[in-house]
């Protein structure tokens, strides 16, 4: 069962701040009637965007809601990789399709013909090692060309993707390719990330060993480093694509079947693979990525600095700006390497007109210092975006004055790798802004603010976040998990309410300003990750016994990562150890995991049928009051770790 939402004290922001006139006057929405006519047809508004696709075959019905289970455009049947590419040939194959900057500094611009080629040629190399319809693929790469290629090659024949975000370690990555069973692992022998090289075949190689399904590894040359090639089983990207054909039949899909999988934390249990769909989900990130981020596709550069490792990457990198025929960059490594304008010379060099980032980043930009934006020409700007967590209205000021240079409007986006696409948002011509609040719902999108018995709760109270009617980019199911589908997203509230697991509160003005989660999921740096898993790193350790992780407001990363861990009886705990446990959990899920404090004590807090008390543990990492113990079986343990975390606390 889950808490109560943190109802957090009403957020003294009252500033707002209008459309720019110019931005109004070219704007793609430009009047309120789009929510209007959205609210009057949904199934006619959601048509008529399907209609800018290509469909081999048109759908009969628009939406079939048996709740909780969705379909959208129902007998329609198109390819996403045909509506990435080959739409746009005969009007602009010349077009960048991406301007890609590897971190040393290599260059590659890559038109729409181009990327054609290359993912038809890809395409058929898979198919020639076996790869069919329905197949799942997993990837496993740094931010280079051969990535959004690999996915748009996997969507052309049919097979599903899945993406491991390549900063992953090899644990979690044996994990996501045997949840989905897949058969191929396309990766890289390296990345590049701050002058080093992330040894990705490495670590491929180690998940490989406990990954029986994988009967082939595919691997680009990025680093070009020695990596061992298993004969038989790794093949070279280049050699396997040498002389394949630049045409490839695309499968005809059916608009419900599989376009990839997503893995993402989950409150309990193992990562959730989320399922997208074909049809719907196209439609979705293509209305929302030209509506709210204003596409002009001829002149717009566009530029979403996230990784393609999570949803922000597949929706807003991949599928949605091909769909549209945008020019997009993507930029391969750290946004402070060889220092900290690197981000801000792309802009300038590449004349970009539109920036999406998150939160986390813009917090470090402020902490670097407005000398680095400063120093560029970044006059081309005319619209910013945020993702990723609660943008705090200092931040939301910083990058509006000095990225933004008073001029672009900022949407602030939410949604999740559930959605598939945006949903609660301002749209940049019309909407007038408040620093910190993500405005209202998207045109269509009814979302609404619960209490605790299903009640709406009034203006300025928190509650939680619900969606109340479908939206076609949704996802469909949990990979292998429907039961976990129904649980945990439509059974609080009934099986007709999607549950967001976020806490939100609503102003008098309808405007939505998100509180962050309401479970036990941390946003570490806008990245979600779940206590699950860094307990159980923690725990596959040999001297630890038992271990609790929660998570307290930190300045620089959203939320900062504590453990409480309990060691096995024989074992001595000292900082020696404190320190192996943190790298043993880089080690196992990644350095983004690694607890910012862990507290060694005897037992942990515990319920009378056995299960960790983490709301009584996070009081104490957030040095709050704590409520009622009565329901302990152990309440003298509290004391003990309150005394220990306030300790730790001082040191810091
Ligand atoms: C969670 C989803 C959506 C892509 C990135 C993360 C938080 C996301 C916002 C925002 C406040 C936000 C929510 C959400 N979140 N955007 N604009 N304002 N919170 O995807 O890993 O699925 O995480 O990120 O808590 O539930 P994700």
């Amino acid at each position: 069962m889950s808490e109560p939402p943190k109802i957090l004290a009403l957020l003294h922001e009252h500033r707002v701040i209008d459309p720019p006139e110019e931005f109004q006057r070219n704007a793609i929405a430009d009047s309120e009637d789009i929510y209007e006519e959205a609210e009057a047809d949904l199934e006619g508004f959601w048509a008529s965007q399907a209609e800018r696709l290509h469909w081999s075959q048109r759908w009969t019905r628009v939406l079939e809601w048996n709740p909780p289970w969705v379909k959208w455009f129902i007998g329609g049947r198109l390819n996403v990789s045909v509506n990435c590419l080959d739409r746009h040939l005969d009007s602009i194959p010349d077009r960048v399709a991406y301007y890609w900057e590897g971190e040393p500094g290599d260059e590659r611009r890559i038109t729409y013909r181009e990327l054609h080629d290359e993912v038809c040629r890809f395409a058929n190399a898979l198919r020639r090692i076996g790869v069919r319809r329905g197949d799942r693929v997993a990837i496993y790469m740094g931010m280079i060309p051969e990535l959004p290629i690999a996915m748009l090659a996997c969507a052309r024949i049919g097979a599903l993707h899945s993406v491991v975000f390549g900063g992953f370690a090899a644990e979690a990555l044996k994990d996501r390719i045997n949840d989905a069973s897949a058969e191929v692992l396309i990766t890289a022998d390296g990345g590049w990330r701050r002058g080093d090289i992330v040894p990705l075949k490495q670590s491929a190689d180690e998940a490989l060993e406990g990954s029986p399904t994988i009967r082939h590894a595919v691997v680009v040359r990025r680093t070009g480093q020695d990596v061992s090639m298993q004969s038989g089983r790794d093949l070279w990207y280049h050699e396997l694509i040498e002389g394949e054909d630049t045409e490839c039949p695309a499968e005809d899909m059916d608009s419900e079947d599989p376009l990839y999988v997503l893995y993402t934390s989950g409150t309990t249990g193992k990562p959730k693979g989320i399922l997208h769909t074909t049809g719907g989900y196209l439609t979705g990130v293509s209305t929302t990525h030209r509506l709210i981020f204003d596409i002009h596709p001829e002149t717009d550069v566009f530029w979403c600095a996230a990784d393609i490792g999570w949803v922000t990457g597949h929706s807003y990198i991949v599928y949605g700006p091909l769909a549209n025929g945008t020019t997009s960059i993507m930029y391969e490594g750290a946004p402070n390497f060889p220092d900290k304008d690197r981000l801000w010379a792309i802009v300038e060099k590449y004349g970009v007109t539109i920036l999406y980032t998150a939160p986390t980043a813009i917090r470090a930009f402020m902490k670097w210092g407005e000398r680095y934006p400063k120093a560029h020409d970044m006059s081309s700007l005319r619209l910013l975006g945020s993702v990723g967590e609660p943008i705090n209205p200092e931040a939301w000021m910083w990058y509006w004055t000095h990225i933004g240079g008073e001029r672009c409007p900022i949407v602030d986006t939410w949604w999740q790798t559930e959605t598939g696409m945006i949903l609660i948002t301002p749209l940049p011509g019309i909407t007038r802004l408040k620093p910190g609040s993500a405005t209202r719902p998207f045109p269509g999108i009814q979302a609404d603010v619960l209490d605790e018995s299903g009640n709406p709760v009034p203006p300025g109270a928190g509650g939680y976040l619900v969606l109340r009617r479908p939206w076609p980019a949704q996802f469909r199911t949990i990979y292998g998990a429907p039961e976990r589908y129904v649980e945990q997203y439509f059974s609080r509230f009934g099986p007709e309410i999607y549950l967001t697991g976020d806490g939100v509160k609503r102003d008098d003005d309808g405007d939505f300003w998100l509180l962050g989660r309401i479970d036990d999921v941390m946003n570490v740096s806008g990245h979600r990750l779940s206590t699950y898993e860094i307990e159980s790193a923690l725990v596959d350790h040999t001297a630890v016994a038992e271990s609790a992780v929660v998570s307290r407001p930190d300045p620089a990363t959203g939320e900062a990562i504590v453990a409480f861990v309990t060691l096995k009886a024989d074992v001595e705990g000292d900082e020696a150890l404190i320190g192996e446990l943190r790298e043993h959990v880089a080690k196992m899920i990644g350095k983004i995991a690694r607890p910012h404090g862990i507290i060694l004590t005897e037992d942990l807090p515990k319920t009378r049928s056995g299960k960790i008390m983490r709301r009584l543990l996070r009081d104490v990492a957030r040095g709050q009051a704590l409520g009622d113990v009565s329901t302990l079986a152990n309440a003298e343990i509290v004391k003990e770790i309150s005394t220990m975390a306030s300790e730790m606390a001082e040191e810091e």
